[in-house]
């Protein structure tokens, strides 16, 4: 006897591998089931067959999927899930024509966040945070990862990672939680960029003992952090048993992605300008591109990180929000898979790939998450759409029917 046995499945999304991310031209492989049926029992897949040999199971409760899609639950590799605050004052700004750093150089931007999450306690983040989460988990995630870095002092860096970490315990959502410090230079240190990147050094053994934390990155930019401050970084955080990542050739081709793949990074993100020599550097490594097109949307660039030509190369590429106050304020991890289809010229195939296998191995769930295999976790999403060409189509709005985590629904 079966928990739960969803039964008439029009396109099941199975896994082409789950070895390793996914890379280059075996991103355009998806391994599609129909007419199919599965089965979950302990929260686990249990079962995977025919609709027709599905008849001869029993379940305590029986779901119709009507025909429809029924994929993996999405992972979303790249978050800033816990701040105080918003910033919709600088969209003025913005639409004047003043570039996204300049504002941050005038104290505003991350900055302004900074004070926002300086002020509020761990139970008023908490509770926003969960906000936001519930509505992530509406659009289909079941796996994320959430980023510190509005914090920029000892205390309210610790106090993200504790909102996160609580947030992963409460049991919805896998949230895998990243240190990121070095996200801006907080005008405490009046501009000693140096001086800050030692004290956020000098908290890896804290977070480590505590457990906060799996990963590390750093914001690598014009005016924020060089390629030889990140190196240092990166060095530091490995040593203490970290995996690393780097916001990289965001804005400005410093060479933040070939510093990723020399270095081992489990992922290097944004990449908008990301130059020749960084996208075969990425091909030749275990790096995956986490790719942030919502971001470019969102900041009113026309130049979008070069995906296909990525994937064409080789290069494991995911697909992520970025969601935060400042960069890219959407939740909607569906929208960003249309704008991936649209601007980076990806395939649908592609796209499932990216937010699925190679988003769990960006954040190192590869073994949990991702994909549907009997054994695994039951994270699934049922959609209201006939087939998996019709999400990154109808672009704009939520299809999710109904997401399950561990076997339990999370959200209808
Ligand atoms: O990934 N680029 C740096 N950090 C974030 C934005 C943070 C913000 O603007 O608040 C990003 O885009
Ligand atoms: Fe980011």
């Amino acid at each position: 006897m079966y928990d739960t046995i969803i039964r008439n499945i029009g396109q099941l999304i199975l896994p082409a591998t789950t070895e390793g991310p996914l890379k280059g031209n075996a991103m355009k492989q998806l391994e599609v089931k129909e007419e199919a049926a599965l089965a979950i029992a302990d929260g686990k897949i249990a079962w995977i067959g025919s609709n027709d040999e599905a008849d001869q199971l029993e379940g305590k409760e029986s779901i119709d999927a009507g025909g429809k899609l029924v994929s993996p639950g999405l992972v979303d590799p790249h978050t800033h899930l816990v701040f105080g605050g918003s910033r919709e004052k600088e969209m003025a700004l913005k639409q004047a024509g003043v570039p996204y750093l300049e504002i941050l150089k005038q104290g505003g931007g991350i900055l302004s966040t900074v004070q926002a999450t300086r002020e509020a306690t761990e139970e008023e983040l908490y509770e926003k945070a969960r906000f936001h989460l519930e509505r992530i988990a509406s659009y289909g995630v079941t796996t994320m990862e959430a980023k510190s870095g509005y914090g920029l002092d000892r205390a309210s860096e610790l106090k993200q990672l504790r909102v996160a970490k609580k947030l992963n315990d409460a049991g919805k959502m896998d949230i895998v939680s990243t240190f990121l410090g070095p996200h801006a230079v907080p005008k405490d240190y009046d501009g000693d960029s140096e001086d800050f990147l030692d004290d956020m050094i000098s908290m890896l053994d804290e977070i480590k003992q505590e457990n906060l934390a799996d990963y590390t990155d750093i914001f690598c930019e014009t005016g924020v952090f060089t390629v030889e401050q990140s190196k240092r970084f990166m060095e530091a955080s490995k040593e203490k048993g970290f995996g690393v990542k780097i916001h990289a050739d965001e804005i400005d081709p410093l060479g933040g992605t070939e510093l990723a793949a020399a270095i081992g990074a489990a992922s290097a993100d944004h990449l908008v300008a990301a130059s020749d020599q960084a996208i075969k550097d990425l091909a030749e490594s275990d790096t995956v591109a986490v790719l942030l097109p919502g971001t470019t949307f969102y900041l009113g660039k026309d130049a979008y990180a070069r995906g296909r030509e990525m994937i064409d190369s080789g290069v494991a590429v995911s697909l992520a929000t970025d969601f935060n106050p400042g960069s890219c304020v959407t939740e909607n991890l569906q929208l960003i898979m249309s704008i991936a289809a649209l601007k980076l010229k990806m395939t649908p195939e592609e796209i499932w790939n990216a937010v699925t296998v190679n988003a769990a191995h960006a954040i190192g769930k590869g073994e949990q998450a991702g994909t549907i295999e009997v054994g695994k976790q039951a994270d699934l999403v049922i959609w209201n759409a006939p087939n998996y060409h019709y999400i990154p189509y109808h672009y704009g709005v939520n299809h999710s029917q109904l997401v399950m985590k561990q076997g339990d629904k999370l959200w209808e």
